[in-house]
């Protein structure tokens, strides 16, 4: 498999790692996706490039493959005939031009069908960051529909892989409470993989063992890092004013905040429904961690437990950047 090059800030990186993860495509590969798959995790934890790994991965099993990510406007078709990969083209630049985002999201959907009743063959599609576009209720809708392409097929098919990644911890609650899809959370990079990565950032840098306990291995946090020449107030700066960590937000929640910002797992036993669904949705914390299993994780889970680096056993920050920008507003308010 050809290893991808991913644009990290005004580089280029090459994809390392994830050797589970991508075990796991090889898998689905080879046995088709009983039920969609839906991958949810820290944002810019490695998802979508993990997906766009996949994609090189699903071609060499020889399957024709759509992905589409509608928040970044891209839409890439991997498929061997031509008029339809024109076609989809033209239909794509179409939606783009509009900002039709949603449409986007449903003519890669469209075009998996399409693909099924041409070859019958092998077709994958990856849906990349779909449920913010198209909100809550049509993400479950999106997801019942991948599983009626797999159960209700427009022809015979030999195998279909469809898999729907996001950061967005509403939708999923959304879409969990139907049994339409298998959902498995992505953790941030482990150590070793991470240090792949920060070998291929050029420059002065911080020693790698500071880089890791400010991102816990997230690479969009090395990547915000990276960017603002290791300048970590300015980096948490952006986070707070990305995040809505306004002075009446913190005044309002200062007490669990602050309790949270030393061990997450305090809003798992403490803290209000209220203040959880703020926090999950501004895509601060991860909330309901599962077991550690290898199994039940797309790639290696997160540790036990790591306070150092937020993660609590049900509860963890997305990186210890996040908490760090938690930890900064509230030094910044007053009481
Ligand atoms: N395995 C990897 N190898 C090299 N670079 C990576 C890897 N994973 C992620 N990156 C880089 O880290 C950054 C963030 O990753 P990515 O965009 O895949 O995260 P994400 O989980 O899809 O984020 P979001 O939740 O915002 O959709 C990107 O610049 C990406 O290129
Ligand atoms: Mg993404």
């Amino acid at each position: 498999m050809k290893r991808i090059r991913l644009g990290f800030a005004n580089l280029q990186v090459e994809f390392v790692d994830r050797e589970s993860a991508l075990r796991l495509t090889e898998e689905w590969a080879r046995r088709g996706t009983g039920l969609p798959k839906v991958v949810y995790g820290p944002e810019g934890c490695g998802k979508t490039a993990w997906l766009l790994q996949s994609v090189e991965l699903l071609k060499d099993y020889g399957f024709e493959v759509i992905y589409v990510n509608p928040l970044n406007k891209v839409a890439i078709a991997e498929i061997g005939i031509t008029s339809l990969r024109e076609e989809f083209t033209k239909l794509v630049r179409g939606a783009i031009s509009q900002n039709a985002l949603g449409r986007l999201t449903w003519l890669a959907f469209d075009m998996a069908k399409e693909l099924i009743r041409a070859t019958r063959g092998r077709v994958a599609i990856l849906a990349d960051d779909v449920f913010q576009v198209i909100g809550v209720k049509e993400s479950a809708m999106y997801v019942k529909a991948l599983l009626n392409l797999i159960e209700y097929p427009p022809e015979r098919y030999e195998r279909i892989v469809t898999i729907a990644a996001t950061s967005e911890g509403m939708s999923l609650h959304e879409i969990g409470r139907h049994s339409w899809s298998d959902t498995a959370p992505m953790w941030n990079m482990g150590r070793e993989g991470f240090e792949q990565l920060y070998e291929q950032i050029p420059g002065n840098k911080p020693d790698f063992d500071h880089a890791w306990r400010l991102t816990g291995g997230n690479p969009r946090t090395l990547e915000r890092l990276y960017e603002r020449d290791w300048n970590t107030d300015e980096a948490i700066n952006s986070l707070i004013k990305e995040k809505g960590l306004s002075h009446a937000f913190i005044r309002r929640w200062r007490d669990h905040l602050k309790e949270a910002i030393n061990d997450p797992d305090y809003l798992w036993f403490n803290a209000p429904e209220e203040l959880i669904n703020e926090l999950v949705e501004r895509n601060l914390i991860v909330y309901f961690l599962l077991e550690r299993r290898q199994g039940l994780w797309i790639d290696q889970p997160p540790p036990e437990r790591d306070l150092e680096l937020g993660i609590g056993r049900y509860v963890a920050w997305q990186s210890p950047l996040h908490r760090e920008a938690v930890k900064m507003a509230l030094e910044s308010v007053r009481p």
